[in-house]
């Protein structure tokens, strides 16, 4: 998938090419991008002058960042255990396969990126599918596909 080097290099522009703001710099293109793309971190690397090794622990220490590519839209399955006896594993698996990849990530079209979660919370409304931070409650394999097409790009 090509790169929109023009984006990054307008994305540093931005930030008065500061290596005190890579963080920021990183959000900017994590947010635009929605990863962190390996040639969008290298050309961070020589526009700063900072060792592309230093960037990639900065990327890897924070969750927020992602190496790989991300989903339109990210669903979550909570495995904490009361969603766990009502059955979380089993709409995971059913994700997994419906959706032809594991947990932790993305399909081919982009279109999802599937991760499982330990408690959100709301443990009575479990089993809790969760898309995009919208939460899907009691929620059943008869439910799933009905629910993802509304999340189908058209
Ligand atoms: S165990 Fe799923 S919300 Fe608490």
């Amino acid at each position: 998938m090509p790169v929109d080097l023009q984006a990054v290099c307008e994305i540093i522009e931005r930030h008065g090419y500061q290596s005190s703001a890579l963080i920021g710099i990183l959000q900017d293109i994590q947010e635009r991008m929605n990863y962190l793309p390996r040639k969008a971190l290298l050309q961070v690397s020589k526009s700063l002058d900072i060792p592309l090794t230093n960037i990639y622990e900065v990327a890897t220490f924070y969750k927020a960042f992602s190496l790989e590519p991300q989903g339109r839209h990210t669903i979550q399955v909570c495995l904490g255990t009361a969603c766990h006896v009502r059955g979380g594993a089993r709409i995971l698996n059913y994700l997994e396969n419906l959706l032809d990849v594991k947990t932790g990530e993305t399909t081919k079209d982009l279109s999802f990126t599937l991760q499982s979660v330990n408690c959100l919370g709301a443990c009575a409304l479990g089993p809790i599918m969760v898309i995009d931070r919208k939460y899907f409650g009691r929620i059943n394999i008869q439910k799933i596909e009905s629910i993802l097409d509304q999340y189908q790009d058209r």
